[in-house]
């Protein structure tokens, strides 16, 4: 079907309007704010994370980074030294979890602690979930463990330590 030339505008017209209002809602999501929280600043990987936060220049694309800590003395510290806006909660304890995360509006998650089990990560992701339903935002969660290689002998006392895993 050949349109006349008024018809054509009127398409190209109605096309680009909604390309732009695409174009504005990606801008919009791209540009979301996320609150960014560090655990286990005090640690090896946490504190390096944190010391050279900075250098990464990411500052225009996150509104707040928190850092967790266990002690006002690490309060101070990551305040007055990394500029990081401290947080005192239980990360083993799941009412604390919840509250820290959707009350401080927690989108992304550097869980960086040395974990005796793995029941805070649990807590974490399932916190963020219901943010992420409530405000409609992405949420990340990273977190690093550390892998246990077994190697087990034929031999008679490792043969029954093998039994027992
Ligand atoms: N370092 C590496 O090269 C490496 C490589 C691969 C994987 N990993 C894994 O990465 C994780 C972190 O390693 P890392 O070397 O950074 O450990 P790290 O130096 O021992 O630091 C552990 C951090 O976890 C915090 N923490 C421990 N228990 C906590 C709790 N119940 N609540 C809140 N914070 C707690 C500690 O805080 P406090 O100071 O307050 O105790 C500290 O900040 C571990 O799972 C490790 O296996 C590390």
């Amino acid at each position: 079907m050949r349109l006349s030339q008024p018809a054509l505008h009127k398409r190209i017209k109605k096309k680009n309007t909604r390309i732009k209002a695409i174009s504005i809602i990606i801008i919009i999501i791209a540009t979301m704010s996320h609150n960014i929280l560090i655990t286990g600043v005090s640690g090896y990987l946490g504190g390096n994370l944190l010391a050279r936060w900075k250098e990464a220049n990411l500052a225009e694309h996150y509104d707040k980074l928190f850092a967790l800590v266990r002690t006002p003395a690490q309060a101070e510290a990551v305040r007055k030294q990394y500029g990081a806006e401290p947080l005192i909660f239980d990360a083993y304890n799941e009412a604390e979890v919840r509250k820290a995360v959707l009350e401080n509006n927690l989108s992304v998650v550097f869980h960086l602690i040395a974990p005796a089990t793995h029941t805070s990560q649990v807590y974490f992701i399932r916190a963020m979930a219901e943010l992420k339903e409530k405000t409609g935002n992405e949420v990340h969660f990273l977190h690093v463990s550390f892998l246990l290689f077994y190697f087990v002998w034929n031999t008679s006392f490792e043969k029954g330590l093998a039994d027992e895993m």
